[in-house]
């Protein structure tokens, strides 16, 4: 017993050592910075600060005049971190940048401020750096980070301002050269000549499908051509698209138009696909706009290859009912790419009658006389992954991205043509079985070298030296630490 903790134990001193070395140099790097309501206002030159282990979801660095936004560390995927600035009284983000890769909350990942506010590791590099020669990072009171040159007065060289991330707060402009995506990174918005759009990122490459437009419809003033229109969240409770001045050239209200809402508003596009707008009533955020109220005209509201009734019952295009997953496709068959590949060809078809597309207004077509034209145009061509054909228009849709959600409509003369990815499902069952049997003959050799080891020590009993034969245990990786766990069963035995 006393032999193998002896082995044993050198590992673990090594990393209460690390363990303690960390904490204490992050004791000492945080100084003033390590708590909510003492983190200071601004950053200056030479400022660093590291994760700290001990929290476990946001980290604040620094702070606005009022306590109302916080910047500082989003722990993200349980130990990876983004940089956030989030409303501090319900922790909501209001901006996020999260590097690809994500840094890890962890030593020794740091942010520090030479001029440029900087994210790195000394192993991995630099995440993301603001790239500015700048003398102060400061927050401003409506939760914009800014990089400052103070120079008499104090002019932003970069601010969070102009690279959203998948919020707009109140009076934060929105231009033509950003986009909103949402967490998930599926659905952005975008700005139009005269409108904006939401669009679904199915296949991970833009520009995407848009699956909702909205034009300055309730003009208030006149669209001028060539000159680029903005938006911005007001106080009074709308979305305002502007061209030149103040006067908006559309108003897309909220619940709280005109009305005397105490608090702070916000938009925010959902992993959903929604485009929400909520109000701070002073203890909680309330739901004030919804760019799309149907459920079902969501882009996919039901997942993949789901149905969607109105009143949104979800069901399967296939009439299984969805399993408590909600999940309609299979998940041993990645509902991604396309048919182009080699090894990617293989689909079976799935036909439904009474379905039609959620947003097929915003979808090309092309006139075919047939639902089989229709389908031999989708079936020969390898990045089609259906099509949806109406009898009484012979419009023919086809999808170019995997499969989401139909609409159910009563109508049975629109017919639905659906490609179902096969053949990963069966190579999935052969892995098993590679698996299964790989695990069986490894519980055999260990079986036998339990035996076999029983039999070596019964005759070498008395032999005290065999644990400490190859005391370097616990250095080299892989065969020593086979070593080490036979010992374990060796000691059980005991
Ligand atoms: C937060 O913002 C609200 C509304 O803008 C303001 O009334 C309130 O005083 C702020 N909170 C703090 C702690 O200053
Ligand atoms: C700040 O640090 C970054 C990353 O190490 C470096 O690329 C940059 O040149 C530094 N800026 C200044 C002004 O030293
Ligand atoms: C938004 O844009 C308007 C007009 O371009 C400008 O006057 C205003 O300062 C901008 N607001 C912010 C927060 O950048
Ligand atoms: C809204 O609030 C302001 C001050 O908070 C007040 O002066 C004004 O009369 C209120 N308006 C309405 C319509 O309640
Ligand atoms: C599903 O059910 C509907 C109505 O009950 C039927 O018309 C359709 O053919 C069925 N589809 C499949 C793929 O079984
Ligand atoms: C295949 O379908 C996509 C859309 O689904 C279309 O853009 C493309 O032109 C089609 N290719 C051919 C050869 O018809
Ligand atoms: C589609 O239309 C054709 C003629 O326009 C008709 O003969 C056929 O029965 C229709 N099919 C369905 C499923 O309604």
């Amino acid at each position: 017993m006393d032999s193998s903790i002896n082995i044993i134990l050198p590992r673990f001193r090594s990393l209460n050592h690390l363990l303690l070395l960390a904490i204490l140099s992050s004791i000492y790097r945080f100084t003033s910075s390590s708590h909510g309501g003492d983190s200071p206002q601004e950053l200056r030159i030479g400022f660093r600060v590291v994760p700290d282990p001990s929290v476990s979801s946001f980290q604040p660095i620094i702070t606005d005049s009022t306590g109302n936004y916080s910047f500082g560390f989003l722990r993200t995927n349980g130990n990876q971190l983004a940089l956030s600035v989030i409303h501090a009284p319900s922790s909501v983000p209001v901006w996020s940048e999260n590097t690809n890769p994500l840094a890890r909350w962890a030593d020794p990942t740091e942010l520090f401020f030479n001029g440029s506010l900087v994210l790195s590791d000394s192993r991995t590099g630099v995440f993301w750096s603001t790239a500015t020669l700048g003398d102060r990072v400061w927050l401003s009171t409506t939760s914009n980070l800014q990089i400052q040159k103070l120079d008499g007065g104090a002019t932003a060289l970069w601010q969070s301002f102009d690279f959203p991330s998948d919020t707009l707060v109140e009076n934060q402009n929105f231009t033509t050269s950003m986009n909103l995506v949402s967490s998930n990174g599926l659905y952005s918005m975008r700005l139009g000549q005269d409108f904006f759009g939401l669009y679904a990122n199915f296949m991970g490459s833009s520009p995407g499908q848009m699956y909702l437009k909205h034009g300055a419809l309730e003009a208030k003033a006149d669209i001028v051509d060539g000159h680029p229109i903005y938006l911005v969240l007001k106080s009074g409770g709308y979305l305002g698209m502007f061209q030149n001045g103040s006067i908006p050239v559309d108003v897309e209200s909220f619940n709280s138009f005109q009305q005397n809402t105490s608090g702070n508003l916000r938009v925010r596009i959902e992993p959903d696909g929604n485009l929400k707008g909520y109000y701070w009533t002073g203890s909680n955020w309330v739901l004030d706009y919804r760019a799309i109220s149907d459920p079902c005209e969501l882009p996919s509201s039901c997942g993949s290859y789901g149905l969607c009734t109105p009143g949104k019952e979800c069901s399967c295009l296939d009439n299984r009912t969805a399993d408590g997953s909600g999940k309609c496709a299979s998940p041993e068959t990645p509902v991604s790419g396309d048919f182009c590949g080699a090894y990617d060809n293989r689909y079976k078809v799935l036909r439904r009658s009474g379905v039609e597309l959620p947003f097929k207004e915003y979808m090309g077509y092309q006139k075919m006389d047939s639902l089989n034209q229709c389908e031999s145009a989708c079936e020969q061509n390898c990045t089609c992954w259906g099509a949806v054909y109406s009898n009484y228009s012979g419009f023919c849709y086809m999808l170019a991205f995997p499969i989401q959600t139909l609409l159910a409509v009563g109508d049975d003369t629109k017919m639905g043509y659906f490609k179902v990815r096969e053949g990963a499902g069966k190579k999935g069952v052969n892995e098993w079985l590679g698996l299964g049997l790989g695990l069986l003959f490894g519980a055999i050799v260990i079986f036998a070298g339990v035996l076999g080891l029983g039999w070596y020590r019964r005759r070498k009993r008395g032999v005290k030296g065999y644990l400490e034969e190859d005391g370097n245990v616990g250095i080299g990786p892989y065969k020593d630490l086979g070593a080490a766990s036979f010992r374990s069963i060796e000691l059980c035995e005991k």
